[in-house]
Protein backbone atom coordinates (compact mmCIF):
# COMPACT_ATOMS: atom_id res chain seq x y z
CA UNK A 1 0.00 0.00 0.00
CA UNK A 2 2.80 2.22 0.27
CA UNK A 3 4.48 1.59 -2.83
CA UNK A 4 4.86 4.77 -4.50
CA UNK A 5 3.64 6.97 -1.69
CA UNK A 6 5.71 10.14 -0.71
CA UNK A 7 5.97 10.25 2.76
CA UNK A 8 7.88 13.16 4.86
CA UNK A 9 9.03 12.17 8.96
CA UNK A 10 9.42 15.64 10.32
CA UNK A 11 11.60 14.99 13.50
CA UNK A 12 12.71 16.99 16.25
CA UNK A 13 15.15 17.30 18.99
CA UNK A 14 13.86 14.49 22.13
CA UNK A 15 16.20 11.52 22.35
CA UNK A 16 13.81 8.78 20.38
CA UNK A 17 15.17 10.67 17.38
CA UNK A 18 17.60 8.05 17.57
CA UNK A 19 14.60 5.50 16.17
CA UNK A 20 14.13 6.96 13.00
CA UNK A 21 16.66 5.77 10.87
CA UNK A 22 14.76 2.51 11.56
CA UNK A 23 11.53 4.15 10.41
CA UNK A 24 12.85 5.49 7.36
CA UNK A 25 14.01 1.59 6.78
CA UNK A 26 10.46 0.26 7.22
CA UNK A 27 9.05 2.60 5.25
CA UNK A 28 11.39 2.46 2.01
CA UNK A 29 11.06 -1.21 2.38
CA UNK A 30 7.50 -0.96 1.96
CA UNK A 31 8.32 0.82 -1.24
CA UNK A 32 8.02 4.35 -0.17
CA UNK A 33 9.77 7.84 -1.32
CA UNK A 34 10.87 9.60 2.02
CA UNK A 35 12.46 12.61 2.73
CA UNK A 36 13.59 13.52 6.03
CA UNK A 37 12.98 17.52 7.89
CA UNK A 38 15.27 17.11 10.50
CA UNK A 39 15.05 20.34 13.12
CA UNK A 40 18.20 21.77 14.93
CA UNK A 41 17.57 20.05 17.79
CA UNK A 42 16.77 16.60 15.91
CA UNK A 43 19.99 17.05 14.65
CA UNK A 44 22.15 16.64 18.16
CA UNK A 45 20.31 13.32 18.58
CA UNK A 46 20.29 11.82 14.72
CA UNK A 47 23.26 12.24 12.50
CA UNK A 48 22.07 14.02 9.29
CA UNK A 49 24.59 11.22 7.38
CA UNK A 50 22.52 8.31 8.96
CA UNK A 51 19.47 9.66 7.32
CA UNK A 52 20.41 10.66 4.38
CA UNK A 53 21.77 6.88 3.83
CA UNK A 54 18.99 5.54 4.62
CA UNK A 55 16.20 7.88 3.01
CA UNK A 56 18.69 8.03 -0.16
CA UNK A 57 17.94 11.70 -0.53
CA UNK A 58 19.45 14.84 1.19
CA UNK A 59 18.03 15.87 4.34
CA UNK A 60 16.06 18.78 4.54
CA UNK A 61 17.02 21.02 7.44
CA UNK A 62 16.84 25.50 6.29
CA UNK A 63 14.24 27.12 4.54
CA UNK A 64 17.03 29.34 3.29
CA UNK A 65 18.64 27.42 0.29
CA UNK A 66 22.85 28.34 -0.60
CA UNK A 67 22.77 30.58 -3.25
CA UNK A 68 26.25 29.49 -4.75
CA UNK A 69 25.48 25.29 -5.35
CA UNK A 70 24.42 24.48 -8.93
CA UNK A 71 21.01 23.07 -9.55
CA UNK A 72 19.61 24.83 -6.10
CA UNK A 73 15.64 24.49 -5.63
CA UNK A 74 14.64 27.99 -4.13
CA UNK A 75 11.17 27.45 -3.40
CA UNK A 76 11.87 23.87 -1.98
CA UNK A 77 10.48 25.11 1.32
CA UNK A 78 6.95 25.13 -0.53
CA UNK A 79 7.59 22.26 -2.99
CA UNK A 80 8.48 19.74 0.00
CA UNK A 81 5.61 20.07 1.22
CA UNK A 82 3.39 19.77 -2.11
CA UNK A 83 5.43 16.52 -2.72
CA UNK A 84 3.97 14.92 0.21
CA UNK A 85 1.02 12.27 0.30
CA UNK A 86 2.00 12.21 4.18
CA UNK A 87 3.63 14.04 6.91
CA UNK A 88 4.72 12.44 10.52
CA UNK A 89 6.65 14.74 13.47
CA UNK A 90 8.29 11.94 15.53
CA UNK A 91 9.10 12.57 17.90
CA UNK A 92 7.30 16.21 18.66
CA UNK A 93 8.57 17.91 20.88
CA UNK A 94 7.08 20.66 23.09
CA UNK A 95 8.81 23.08 21.44
CA UNK A 96 7.95 22.36 17.50
CA UNK A 97 4.30 22.04 19.07
CA UNK A 98 4.03 24.98 20.06
CA UNK A 99 5.49 26.94 16.79
CA UNK A 100 2.78 24.51 14.69
CA UNK A 101 0.04 25.84 16.75
CA UNK A 102 1.32 29.59 16.48
CA UNK A 103 2.04 28.85 12.56
CA UNK A 104 5.47 29.83 12.92
CA UNK A 105 7.53 28.74 9.82
CA UNK A 106 11.52 28.69 10.45
CA UNK A 107 12.79 25.72 9.15
CA UNK A 108 12.02 22.68 6.65
CA UNK A 109 9.63 20.91 9.03
CA UNK A 110 7.57 23.68 10.20
CA UNK A 111 7.69 25.47 6.87
CA UNK A 112 6.29 21.76 4.93
CA UNK A 113 3.77 21.74 7.61
CA UNK A 114 1.92 24.72 6.18
CA UNK A 115 2.78 23.87 2.57
CA UNK A 116 1.43 20.39 2.78
CA UNK A 117 -1.90 20.09 0.41
CA UNK A 118 -5.21 20.04 2.31
CA UNK A 119 -6.34 16.51 3.31
CA UNK A 120 -2.92 14.67 3.31
CA UNK A 121 -3.24 12.88 6.89
CA UNK A 122 -0.50 14.71 9.69
CA UNK A 123 0.58 12.28 11.99
CA UNK A 124 2.25 14.09 15.24
CA UNK A 125 3.94 11.48 17.94
CA UNK A 126 5.02 13.92 20.91
CA UNK A 127 7.39 12.58 23.09
CA UNK A 128 8.77 14.60 26.16
CA UNK A 129 8.83 13.94 30.03
CA UNK A 130 5.55 13.03 31.30
CA UNK A 131 4.89 16.00 33.57
CA UNK A 132 5.98 18.51 30.06
CA UNK A 133 3.32 16.23 28.24
CA UNK A 134 0.82 17.04 30.91
CA UNK A 135 1.76 20.84 30.85
CA UNK A 136 -1.91 22.95 30.03
CA UNK A 137 0.60 25.00 27.24
CA UNK A 138 1.53 21.45 25.18
CA UNK A 139 -2.11 20.50 25.94
CA UNK A 140 -3.18 23.43 24.29
CA UNK A 141 -1.05 23.03 21.32
CA UNK A 142 -2.25 19.41 21.07
CA UNK A 143 -5.65 20.75 21.08
CA UNK A 144 -5.17 23.60 18.18
CA UNK A 145 -3.51 21.27 16.10
CA UNK A 146 -6.24 18.70 16.42
CA UNK A 147 -8.82 20.94 15.52
CA UNK A 148 -6.93 21.28 12.34
CA UNK A 149 -7.18 17.84 11.45
CA UNK A 150 -3.55 16.55 12.83
CA UNK A 151 -3.85 13.29 14.14
CA UNK A 152 -2.60 13.32 17.45
CA UNK A 153 -0.69 10.12 18.97
CA UNK A 154 -0.46 10.11 22.37
CA UNK A 155 2.68 8.81 24.07
CA UNK A 156 3.34 5.46 25.37
CA UNK A 157 3.91 4.97 29.23
CA UNK A 158 7.47 3.25 29.77
CA UNK A 159 11.03 4.18 31.16
CA UNK A 160 12.07 7.51 29.85
CA UNK A 161 14.96 9.08 29.87
CA UNK A 162 14.73 11.07 32.76
CA UNK A 163 15.15 7.88 34.56
CA UNK A 164 11.64 7.87 35.66
CA UNK A 165 8.93 6.19 33.98
CA UNK A 166 5.52 7.38 32.92
CA UNK A 167 3.52 8.38 30.00
CA UNK A 168 6.22 10.36 27.26
CA UNK A 169 7.87 7.57 24.94
CA UNK A 170 7.50 7.88 21.34
CA UNK A 171 5.99 4.50 20.01
CA UNK A 172 8.39 1.89 18.12
CA UNK A 173 8.51 2.50 14.70
CA UNK A 174 6.70 -0.71 13.52
CA UNK A 175 3.90 1.26 15.23
CA UNK A 176 4.06 4.59 14.26
CA UNK A 177 4.32 2.35 10.44
CA UNK A 178 0.90 0.82 11.65
CA UNK A 179 -0.65 4.35 12.32
CA UNK A 180 0.69 5.92 8.76
CA UNK A 181 -1.07 2.57 6.59
CA UNK A 182 -4.36 3.17 8.90
CA UNK A 183 -4.55 6.88 7.96
CA UNK A 184 -3.39 6.55 4.32
CA UNK A 185 -5.80 3.34 4.11
CA UNK A 186 -8.71 5.43 5.84
CA UNK A 187 -8.10 7.93 3.46
CA UNK A 188 -7.78 5.61 0.32
CA UNK A 189 -11.81 4.69 0.99
CA UNK A 190 -12.12 7.90 -0.61
CA UNK A 191 -15.39 9.84 0.19
CA UNK A 192 -17.43 10.42 -2.58
CA UNK A 193 -16.81 14.23 -1.69
CA UNK A 194 -13.40 13.69 -2.31
CA UNK A 195 -12.27 16.91 -4.82
CA UNK A 196 -15.93 18.04 -5.35
CA UNK A 197 -16.74 21.41 -5.14
CA UNK A 198 -18.63 22.04 -2.26
CA UNK A 199 -20.54 25.79 -1.64
CA UNK A 200 -21.82 26.18 1.69
CA UNK A 201 -23.64 29.50 2.77
CA UNK A 202 -23.72 30.13 6.68
CA UNK A 203 -24.79 32.92 9.42
CA UNK A 204 -27.63 35.23 9.22
CA UNK A 205 -27.80 38.63 6.83
CA UNK A 206 -27.94 42.16 7.78
CA UNK A 207 -29.97 44.22 5.75
CA UNK A 208 -29.44 48.30 6.13
CA UNK A 209 -32.25 50.23 7.63
CA UNK A 210 -29.59 53.14 7.90
CA UNK A 211 -25.91 54.06 8.40
CA UNK A 212 -26.29 52.29 11.79
CA UNK A 213 -28.51 50.14 12.02
CA UNK A 214 -29.97 46.78 10.51
CA UNK A 215 -32.29 43.82 10.19
CA UNK A 216 -30.93 40.69 11.46
CA UNK A 217 -31.42 37.12 13.25
CA UNK A 218 -30.40 34.86 15.70
CA UNK A 219 -28.01 32.61 13.25
CA UNK A 220 -25.02 32.18 14.78
CA UNK A 221 -23.70 30.27 11.67
CA UNK A 222 -22.59 27.13 13.39
CA UNK A 223 -24.08 24.69 11.73
CA UNK A 224 -22.95 25.56 8.36
CA UNK A 225 -19.53 25.96 9.72
CA UNK A 226 -19.75 22.47 10.87
CA UNK A 227 -21.11 21.24 7.59
CA UNK A 228 -18.09 23.22 5.98
CA UNK A 229 -15.11 21.60 8.41
CA UNK A 230 -16.94 17.85 7.93
CA UNK A 231 -16.85 18.18 3.92
CA UNK A 232 -13.31 19.66 4.12
CA UNK A 233 -11.89 16.86 6.44
CA UNK A 234 -13.85 14.33 3.84
CA UNK A 235 -11.68 15.90 1.25
CA UNK A 236 -13.70 18.43 -0.86
CA UNK A 237 -12.33 21.51 -1.93
CA UNK A 238 -15.13 24.23 0.39
CA UNK A 239 -16.28 27.24 -0.15
CA UNK A 240 -17.67 28.94 2.75
CA UNK A 241 -19.80 31.92 2.53
CA UNK A 242 -20.66 33.63 5.46
CA UNK A 243 -22.21 36.36 7.01
CA UNK A 244 -20.89 37.95 9.95
CA UNK A 245 -20.56 35.56 13.07
CA UNK A 246 -17.69 35.12 15.46
CA UNK A 247 -16.49 31.90 14.67
CA UNK A 248 -12.94 30.67 13.24
CA UNK A 249 -12.56 29.33 10.02
CA UNK A 250 -12.68 25.66 9.86
CA UNK A 251 -9.17 23.78 8.51
CA UNK A 252 -8.62 23.81 5.08
CA UNK A 253 -11.56 25.86 3.90
CA UNK A 254 -11.50 29.08 1.52
CA UNK A 255 -13.89 32.13 3.34
CA UNK A 256 -15.93 34.36 1.30
CA UNK A 257 -16.98 37.22 4.53
CA UNK A 258 -20.26 39.08 3.03
CA UNK A 259 -22.65 40.91 5.48
CA UNK A 260 -26.05 41.46 3.11
CA UNK A 261 -28.65 38.96 1.09
CA UNK A 262 -27.54 40.63 -1.68
CA UNK A 263 -23.74 40.21 -1.03
CA UNK A 264 -24.19 36.86 -0.02
CA UNK A 265 -26.23 36.69 -3.47
CA UNK A 266 -23.67 37.79 -6.16
CA UNK A 267 -21.01 35.72 -4.18
CA UNK A 268 -22.61 32.72 -4.18
CA UNK A 269 -23.61 33.40 -8.14
CA UNK A 270 -19.65 33.22 -8.77
CA UNK A 271 -19.88 29.31 -7.59
CA UNK A 272 -23.02 28.48 -9.96
CA UNK A 273 -21.73 26.61 -12.52
CA UNK A 274 -18.59 25.53 -10.75
CA UNK A 275 -19.96 23.83 -7.76
CA UNK A 276 -20.72 20.22 -7.72
CA UNK A 277 -22.80 20.58 -4.43
CA UNK A 278 -24.38 23.99 -2.40
CA UNK A 279 -25.87 23.90 1.06
CA UNK A 280 -27.82 26.48 1.94
CA UNK A 281 -27.31 26.78 5.34
CA UNK A 282 -27.30 30.41 5.64
CA UNK A 283 -30.50 32.46 7.60
CA UNK A 284 -30.73 34.38 4.75
CA UNK A 285 -33.20 37.47 5.34
CA UNK A 286 -35.95 37.32 3.18
CA UNK A 287 -36.71 40.85 3.08
CA UNK A 288 -34.69 43.95 3.23
CA UNK A 289 -35.25 47.72 3.43
CA UNK A 290 -35.99 49.39 0.10
CA UNK A 291 -34.25 52.67 0.57
CA UNK A 292 -31.97 52.13 3.45
CA UNK A 293 -31.13 56.04 5.02
CA UNK A 294 -28.02 57.25 4.44
CA UNK A 295 -26.24 58.50 8.02
CA UNK A 296 -28.24 57.85 10.99
CA UNK A 297 -32.29 58.21 11.01
CA UNK A 298 -33.28 60.72 13.83
CA UNK A 299 -35.84 60.35 16.52
CA UNK A 300 -38.15 63.17 15.17
CA UNK A 301 -41.05 60.94 14.34
CA UNK A 302 -43.63 59.18 16.43
CA UNK A 303 -43.70 56.67 14.01
CA UNK A 304 -41.96 55.51 10.78
CA UNK A 305 -42.62 53.01 8.24
CA UNK A 306 -39.70 51.12 6.65
CA UNK A 307 -40.87 49.51 3.06
CA UNK A 308 -39.02 45.90 3.01
CA UNK A 309 -38.76 44.49 -0.45
CA UNK A 310 -37.49 40.74 -1.15
CA UNK A 311 -34.23 39.65 -1.53
CA UNK A 312 -33.17 36.92 -3.95
CA UNK A 313 -33.90 32.96 -2.67
CA UNK A 314 -30.15 32.10 -3.37
CA UNK A 315 -30.76 28.40 -3.15
CA UNK A 316 -33.37 28.20 -4.91
CA UNK A 317 -31.69 30.12 -7.89
CA UNK A 318 -29.07 27.18 -7.47
CA UNK A 319 -31.32 24.96 -7.82
CA UNK A 320 -33.77 25.42 -10.37
CA UNK A 321 -31.01 26.05 -13.17
CA UNK A 322 -28.38 23.48 -12.01
CA UNK A 323 -26.67 21.27 -14.05
CA UNK A 324 -27.51 17.15 -14.54
CA UNK A 325 -25.39 15.44 -11.50
CA UNK A 326 -25.34 18.96 -9.19
CA UNK A 327 -27.06 18.71 -6.08
CA UNK A 328 -28.89 21.44 -3.97
CA UNK A 329 -29.24 20.79 -0.40
CA UNK A 330 -30.97 23.00 2.02
CA UNK A 331 -32.36 23.91 5.40
CA UNK A 332 -35.88 24.18 6.60
CA UNK A 333 -35.92 26.17 9.89
CA UNK A 334 -39.91 26.12 11.55
CA UNK A 335 -41.38 27.21 14.26
CA UNK A 336 -44.14 25.57 14.00
CA UNK A 337 -44.77 21.44 13.43
CA UNK A 338 -43.05 22.47 9.88
CA UNK A 339 -42.15 18.91 8.57
CA UNK A 340 -44.89 19.98 5.76
CA UNK A 341 -43.56 23.21 5.25
CA UNK A 342 -39.75 21.59 4.71
CA UNK A 343 -41.51 19.22 2.08
CA UNK A 344 -42.73 22.33 0.28
CA UNK A 345 -39.52 23.79 0.15
CA UNK A 346 -37.57 20.80 -1.09
CA UNK A 347 -40.30 20.81 -4.01
CA UNK A 348 -40.72 24.10 -4.72
CA UNK A 349 -36.79 24.75 -4.30
CA UNK A 350 -36.18 21.08 -6.34
CA UNK A 351 -33.44 20.85 -3.85
CA UNK A 352 -32.23 17.14 -3.69
CA UNK A 353 -31.99 16.75 0.30
CA UNK A 354 -33.97 19.42 2.78
CA UNK A 355 -33.03 19.31 6.48
CA UNK A 356 -35.95 20.23 8.78
CA UNK A 357 -34.69 21.66 12.20
CA UNK A 358 -37.57 22.86 14.48
CA UNK A 359 -36.67 26.54 16.40
CA UNK A 360 -36.19 26.50 20.10
CA UNK A 361 -33.38 27.88 21.38
CA UNK A 362 -32.22 25.11 23.09
CA UNK A 363 -31.68 22.07 21.27
CA UNK A 364 -32.11 22.74 17.61
CA UNK A 365 -31.89 25.88 15.45
CA UNK A 366 -30.02 29.23 16.10
CA UNK A 367 -26.83 29.38 18.44
CA UNK A 368 -27.26 26.66 20.28
CA UNK A 369 -24.79 23.90 20.02
CA UNK A 370 -26.44 21.13 19.27
CA UNK A 371 -29.15 19.91 16.35
CA UNK A 372 -32.02 18.23 15.59
CA UNK A 373 -32.55 17.27 12.12
CA UNK A 374 -34.94 15.16 9.93
CA UNK A 375 -33.87 14.69 6.65
CA UNK A 376 -36.22 14.32 3.68
CA UNK A 377 -34.86 13.39 0.65
CA UNK A 378 -36.40 14.21 -3.02
CA UNK A 379 -37.46 10.63 -3.19
CA UNK A 380 -39.51 11.10 0.12
CA UNK A 381 -37.14 9.16 2.64
CA UNK A 382 -37.27 10.67 5.66
CA UNK A 383 -34.98 10.22 8.42
CA UNK A 384 -35.32 11.75 11.72
CA UNK A 385 -32.19 12.08 13.45
CA UNK A 386 -31.42 12.23 17.36
CA UNK A 387 -30.48 15.46 19.30
CA UNK A 388 -26.39 15.62 18.12
CA UNK A 389 -23.54 18.57 18.28
CA UNK A 390 -23.57 20.40 15.19
CA UNK A 391 -20.11 18.33 14.03
CA UNK A 392 -22.15 15.20 14.57
CA UNK A 393 -25.48 16.64 12.84
CA UNK A 394 -23.13 17.65 9.80
CA UNK A 395 -21.33 14.50 9.46
CA UNK A 396 -25.12 12.68 9.21
CA UNK A 397 -25.97 15.62 6.80
CA UNK A 398 -22.62 14.58 4.62
CA UNK A 399 -23.38 10.76 4.91
CA UNK A 400 -26.80 11.58 3.12
CA UNK A 401 -25.10 13.62 0.58
CA UNK A 402 -22.81 10.98 0.06
CA UNK A 403 -25.22 8.44 -0.86
CA UNK A 404 -26.64 11.10 -3.55
CA UNK A 405 -23.44 11.39 -4.95
CA UNK A 406 -23.11 7.55 -5.08
CA UNK A 407 -26.25 7.18 -6.57
CA UNK A 408 -25.75 9.58 -9.26
CA UNK A 409 -22.89 7.23 -10.51
CA UNK A 410 -20.82 9.40 -8.49
CA UNK A 411 -20.53 11.54 -11.20
CA UNK A 412 -21.47 14.65 -9.80
CA UNK A 413 -19.54 16.67 -12.07
CA UNK A 414 -16.63 17.25 -11.37
CA UNK A 415 -15.69 20.64 -13.37
N1 LIG B 1 -32.48 30.53 1.47
C1 LIG B 1 -31.67 31.21 0.55
N2 LIG B 1 -31.96 32.51 0.23
C2 LIG B 1 -33.02 33.13 0.78
C3 LIG B 1 -33.86 32.46 1.70
C4 LIG B 1 -33.56 31.17 2.03
O1 LIG B 1 -30.70 30.63 0.06
N3 LIG B 1 -33.27 34.38 0.44
C5 LIG B 1 -32.19 29.13 1.78
C6 LIG B 1 -31.74 28.89 3.19
O2 LIG B 1 -30.33 28.94 3.30
C7 LIG B 1 -32.29 27.50 3.49
C8 LIG B 1 -33.55 27.43 2.66
O3 LIG B 1 -33.38 28.41 1.64
O4 LIG B 1 -31.44 26.48 3.04
C9 LIG B 1 -34.83 27.65 3.41
O5 LIG B 1 -34.75 28.81 4.18
P1 LIG B 1 -35.90 29.18 5.24
O6 LIG B 1 -35.55 30.50 5.85
O7 LIG B 1 -36.18 28.02 6.13
O8 LIG B 1 -37.17 29.31 4.34
P2 LIG B 1 -37.59 30.33 3.23
O9 LIG B 1 -37.40 29.70 1.91
O10 LIG B 1 -36.93 31.66 3.44
O11 LIG B 1 -39.17 30.43 3.49
P3 LIG B 1 -39.96 30.99 4.80
O12 LIG B 1 -39.09 32.10 5.35
O13 LIG B 1 -41.24 31.46 4.22
O14 LIG B 1 -40.11 29.84 5.75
Amino acid sequence: MLRGKNIIIGICGGIAAYKTPLLVRLLKKRGANVRVALTEGGSRFVSELALATVSEEPVYRSIFPPTHTEGTDFTGHISLGEWADALIIAPATANTLAKLGAGLCDDMLTACFITLRPGKPVLIFPAMDGQMFLSPSVQRNIKTLATQGCRLISPESGELASGQSGLGRMPEPESILGYLEEELFSTTQRSPLYDKSVVVTAGPTREKIDGVRFISNYSSGKMGFAIARAAAKRGARVTLITGPVHLETPFGVERLDVESAAEMHSAARRFFNSSNIFVGAAAVSDYRPLAPYEGKMKKDEQEIVVTLIKNPDILAEFSLQKAPGQLAIGFALETETGLDNARKKLLEKKLDLIAFNFFDRKTSGFEVDTNILTLVGSDGVTTELPQLTKDDAAGKLLDAIEILCRSNGNNTQKK
